[in-house]
């Protein structure tokens, strides 16, 4: 159907939603779109009117910051052709999702639903995100746009930043993403320099007029005050259909206060995506079988399992005695509420298909021993309701090694509200300092979507294995990791600060009205490593069981591109994957610049006792800057360093490259 095929009345039913998920059909005249929750599988509700009356189960997947600790684009691809599959599977057009937020609070609540702090590495990652998911025929929604960093008083808060760091920092991802052409773009709940996410204009106009998105602007759900602010800053859909806004909107219009012009250029983007979405599923047959989809969210939680610190207990060697404890090991035997919740929470939480797993059958099973196992703590682990603690620590005592499975969940880490805290409470800790004092090989295994404050016990335990929120077979993959069948290779996509305090976003975090972001360009690691504080674990942070030494960095180029060669070398016996990360420094910059940036990355697999040259391309975008005196992208001349590490604060190799006349100039 054409615009000028429909009534008013039509176009601006259009632009309102049919109900909660789906956009209006007026009776099977057109084809409507149907929206579903979200990017780590699909939610969809028992009775789609209902938002509380549970949701279907469907494919768990670990949570997409795991998928980001992979740093593996193919691996967002594929896991985002499953998510699209299970969508097209429950009958919906598009996934409300990625969410691809900068991680600038460690205590948002939907840290677990977001990519990274460092925008260039959630960019790439949800830019192969929305190729994978469309290529299967399901539409991408990259969302919330924009500064939604956090969710204290998220329907009112205004997030107060400045254009240069907006830029570079909060749309960046949004720009990188938009690359691979999703169908949508969610606006948030927020204001932004005080104005609202579903009314602001001149965000919208960066979308369409520099970053060339064609698409869909939606709302987010029950995000709009009023629907003619929204429709005039160019929101083209209201989500879900909300009859006071729409009858007040039908009262503008009556009243002259928005034109049937402006109502056609929303509605025309409604009926494009609505065409889109047809066109896109036309001939599309499921790429992987449900079998398949399930076994592949082992395979992600391998990879995006990160070995946080090992002093050589792990992997288990074969025969050792082990003890375990903690609920997050076995939450089916002990659960008090409900054993599925080893996962976030809210419109991103997705009711598992399979039983949850449990790591004492699952460790007695790979391990082959016999192994001693006490809950130590509820689900919610702070109620200080320790669960036989004592017989944990007797177990630990006489054991070779012991296993503390702890954690958040989804009472602590959920959509509508932040963690009061980085700390995972007194009942935890106590028990891991306890377990540990008996037994110096005490492991501890982390079920969280966000970084955690260990600095009471790191010092005291052997080994931490960060498993993030793990998915369908995810228990599988963490056996894998710990018993050596795989080795580890996950890198963290954020800082780990020692203490919440220490992070930049603290000192905004005492106004819920207004967040002034006023550490600007240094979020994460640009503020670590500028104002020289050291985290518990830096960004890019994961060891293996295999050894990386790096070697002989070399930097080539024609003017344009600049191509940086270096050797891997894995220095050991074991196979394994290393993740180098290549960070750009300016040197002699009239502007402020964070000490380094993140502008490109590898992912190796290297042989046991051989080396790789691993090559990483950057353009001359890598090296700008949002100039506020010109009011655009700008490249300064002079000199940079390119600096390839193991990590942000592990740096390996080191070059110089010149830019004269905006081009690239080496050996100097
Ligand atoms: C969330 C969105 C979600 C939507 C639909 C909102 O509360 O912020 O991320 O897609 O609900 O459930």
């Amino acid at each position: 159907m054409k615009i000028n095929e429909l009534t008013i009345e039509q176009k601006l039913r259009l632009i309102c939603g049919k109900d909660c998920w789906n956009t209006c059909d007026f009776d099977g005249k057109i084809p409507s779109v149907k929206t579903t929750d979200a990017s780590m599988g699909i939610r969809m509700p028992v009775d789609p009117e209902k938002w509380t009356d549970g949701d279907k189960p469907s494919v768990a997947y670990p949570s997409l910051q795991m998928l980001c600790n992979t740093w593996d684009t193919d691996m967002a691809r594929t896991y985002a052709e499953c998510v699209a599959d299970d969508c097209l599977d429950a009958g919906a057009d598009v996934v409300l999702g990625p969410g691809v937020n900068i991680k600038r609070d460690p205590l948002c609540g939907r840290s677990f639903e977001y990519l990274s702090e460092d925008p260039f590495l959630a960019g790439v990652m949800a830019r192969e995100y929305v190729k994978g998911m469309q290529s299967e025929g399901a539409g991408a929604c990259v969302k919330h746009f924009c500064c939604n960093n956090a969710e204290l008083n998220r329907f009112q808060q205004s997030s107060d930043v400045d254009e240069r760091t907006l830029r570079e920092i909060y749309y960046k991802p949004f720009e990188i993403a938009l690359q691979a052409k999703p169908v949508s773009v969610m606006s948030s709940y927020n204001r932004i320099n005080g104005v609202y996410g579903s009314e602001y204009k001149k965000g919208y106009d960066v979308l369409r007029n520099e970053y060339g998105f064609d698409g869909l602007i939606m709302s987010d759900w029950d995000a709009v005050r009023d629907r003619t602010s929204a429709a005039k800053a160019g929101l083209d859909l209201e989500m879900p259909y909300s009859e006071n806004n729409y009858e007040k909107l039908v009262q503008d219009y009556n009243d002259g206060k928005i034109t049937e012009k402006e109502i056609d250029v929303l509605a025309e983007r409604v009926l494009d995506v609505v065409e889109r979405c047809k066109q896109m599923q036309k001939g599309k047959k499921r790429k992987h079988t449900l079998a398949e989809r399930i076994a592949f969210t082992q395979t992600v939680e391998r990879e995006g399992i990160v070995l946080l610190k090992n002093n050589g207990v792990l992997p288990l060697e074969k025969g050792q005695s082990l003890s375990m404890c903690g609920w997050f090991a076995r939450p089916c035997a002990y659960n008090r509420k409900r054993p599925e919740l080893v996962c976030g929470g809210g419109s991103g939480k997705v009711e598992r298909l399979t039983p949850m797993f449990d790591m004492l059958e699952i460790m007695k099973r790979e391990h082959g021993s016999d192994i001693a196992y006490e809950p130590a703590f509820s689900d919610d682990g702070v109620d200080g309701a320790f669960m036989n603690a004592g017989k944990a620590v007797e177990n630990a005592a006489v054991s070779d090694v012991n296993i503390v499975f702890a954690g958040t969940g989804a009472y602590k880490e959920s959509e509508g509200g932040d963690r009061p805290t980085m700390n995972n409470g007194i009942a935890q800790t106590r028990t891991i300092l306890d377990t540990a004092s008996v037994n110096p090989n005490t492991v501890v295994v982390l079920f969280a979507g966000a970084p955690i404050d260990m600095s009471e016990w790191i010092d005291k335990v052997a080994a931490v294995v960060y498993a993030g929120f793990p998915g369908e077979n995810g228990g599988d993959a963490i056996a894998d990791v710990l018993t050596g069948k795989v080795n580890p290779c996950g890198k963290l996509s954020e800082t780990f600060p020692v203490r919440y305090e220490d992070s930049p976003a603290a000192k905004s975090r005492n106004d819920s009205k207004v967040t002034r972001y006023e550490e600007g360009l240094l979020v994460g690691y640009r503020y670590f490593d500028t104002c020289g504080i050291l985290p518990q674990f830096p960004f890019g942070h994961g060891l293996s069981y295999a050894k990386f030494e790096y070697a002989d960095i070399r930097s080539e180029s024609d003017g344009n591109t600049l191509d940086i060669t270096f050797d891997v070398k894995n220095a050991s016996k074991i196979d394994g994957k290393e993740i180098s990360q290549v960070y750009v420094r300016a040197l002699s910059s009239y502007v402020t610049r964070p000490y380094k940036e993140l502008k490109g990355f590898a992912k190796t697999f290297v042989r046991a006792g051989t080396t790789e040259r691993v090559k990483v391309t950057l353009d001359k975008n890598a090296f700008e800057y949002w100039s506020t005196a010109k009011d655009r992208w700008d490249i300064e001349d002079g000199a940079y360093e390119i600096l390839v590490g193991a990590s942000a604060q592990d740096i390996r190799l080191k070059a110089k490259v010149k830019m004269i006349g905006s081009r690239f100039f080496i050996g100097i």
